[in-house]
């Protein structure tokens, strides 16, 4: 539906997306950045902004929804931007809070208004589950050159694989890619450093998670958007240090659901995905990892009649490294209650069973000879008797140097097909 809205210096309106605005008159605000007559606002599907008129202004709208509200963010978020200009350069902020609390929201805001004072600033985004600057599943920076109204718009400069779009999975990764990230946006020049984190704050695990990022960055200033009381079973574990701690109100927030969500990350996967070929890898000429597959030895052919004895049929594929036995199995037979024999044969290793079926489609990260992120790919097929891996990516193959397998399948149109879990049998 098309709007002709007419809105007087200091209104506010949200914008449910998809949208289109465009600013026949005057200049209004999103989350800082400016926008004057002539210029497009763009709001994708399943995202939702506020904009203030900073003059009389006149919008033409296209949206399903649109509704005038008393503030465009919280009136004390515009505390931390005075608290910003205190704190010492190059300052890392981090910013934590439940689900659908404002973080990304709240994150492009004090970007946009640090970008105004002249402030270089880079964005960490650590939402694996709804990644804005990179893939799903990744930990992402990027470099924030010209104010956005999105997180989305913030170009990727670099990223690390955590492999799930759920942080508790790989709470390690977690830790180890936002600490590579930012410093790596210092490393660029970075003055101020945001990070923004997953909403997975609540119990004993997510609180680790947060105190362990918390430990490790040493933030200059930590941002919690709460509701209730929700972070404050993390801050706790700060109540005795000099850690520079801002409690702000969440946003009266446009909950997200699941499909929501899901869409959204199906958007993201696209885009990474977007130009992509069948490509062929050599197995021998390239590091594998994140799986017990290709980390050890073909089994020989004494070992290999034993193990298709004990299974009562050939597996497709059989690896022994010192520590583990990797079996890749036909779809159709089971085997369960063999394992206990295969564990007397292979002491003391850990056994993983795989379908054969089941790391189609797997999304991996590809990196290049000095472990540095190049981009996402699905993994197609393994051809095991020739060693060869069939990937779709837009990764130029010959500058991989090793493949990081995910544990979640996407189709190469960015579609969600579900997760793998290794089967690892105890025997
Ligand atoms: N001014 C606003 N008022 C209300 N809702 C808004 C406003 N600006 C954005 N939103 C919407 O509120 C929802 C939550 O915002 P946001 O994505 O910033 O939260 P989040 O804490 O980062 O969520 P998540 O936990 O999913 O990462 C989103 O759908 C967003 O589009
Ligand atoms: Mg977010």
């Amino acid at each position: 539906m098309e709007h002709v809205e007419n809105v007087n210096d200091g209104e506010c309106i949200l914008i449910r997306g998809p949208a289109n605005i465009e600013v026949k008159e005057g200049r209004v605000t999103v989350l800082g950045g400016t926008f004057d007559a002539g210029e497009h606002i763009m709001i994708p599907k399943g995202k939702t902004l506020s904009l203030k008129a900073c003059t009389s202004a006149i919008l033409r709208i296209v949206s399903s929804s649109i509704e005038r509200v008393k503030e465009d963010v919280p009136s004390q978020w515009r505390i931390a931007v005075e608290e910003l200009d205190k704190v010492e350069k190059p300052a890392v902020v981090i910013v934590i809070g439940g689900v659908d609390t404002g973080k990304t929201t709240f994150t492009v805001f004090l970007g946009n208004m640090a970008l105004k004072k002249g402030l270089r600033v880079a964005i960490v985004d650590a939402d694996v589950g709804q990644s804005d600057i990179g893939p799903p599943c990744f930990v992402a920076m990027g470099l924030l050159d010209k104010s956005v109204v999105d997180m989305s718009k913030v170009e990727l400069n670099d990223a690390y694989f955590v492999g799930s779009t759920t942080p508790s999975a790989y709470p390690h990764r977690m830790v180890t890619g936002v600490k590579l990230m930012v410093e790596k946006a210092l490393m660029l020049g970075s003055e101020v450093v945001l990070v923004d984190t997953p909403g997975w704050i609540s119990g004993f695990r997510a609180r680790d998670l947060i105190i362990s990022l918390l430990h490790v960055l040493r933030p200059s200033i930590v941002v919690a958007l709460q509701d209730n009381e929700e972070a404050e079973g993390i801050l706790k574990a700060f109540s005795s240090s000099e850690m520079h701690i801002i409690r702000l109100p969440a946003l009266a927030s446009c909950k997200r659901n699941r499909e929501t969500r899901k869409f959204l990350r199906e958007m993201a996967y696209r885009k990474h995905l977007h130009g992509g070929i069948n490509v062929e890898l050599d197995i021998n000429k390239v590091s594998v990892a994140y799986t017990t597959l290709f980390s050890g030895n073909t089994l020989s052919s004494d070992e290999e009649r034993k193990v298709s004895g004990i299974l009562g049929v050939s597996p497709v594929y059989a690896e022994a490294s010192f520590d583990t036995l990797t079996l890749v199995l036909p779809s159709y037979v089971d085997v369960w209650e063999k394992i206990e024999m295969l564990g007397l044969l292979f002491k003391g290793r850990e056994v993983y069973l795989l379908r054969e079926e089941s790391l189609e489609n797997l999304l991996v990260a590809l990196l290049d000879k000095r472990n540095r992120y190049l981009g996402v790919g699905i993994l197609k097929k393994i051809n095991y008797a020739t060693r060869k891996m069939l990937l779709y990516t837009s990764v130029p193959p010959d500058k991989v140097a090793t493949v990081l397998f995910g544990s979640v399948k996407v189709a190469e149109n960015g579609e969600e097909m579900g997760s793998i879990q290794l089967h690892k049998v105890k025997v």
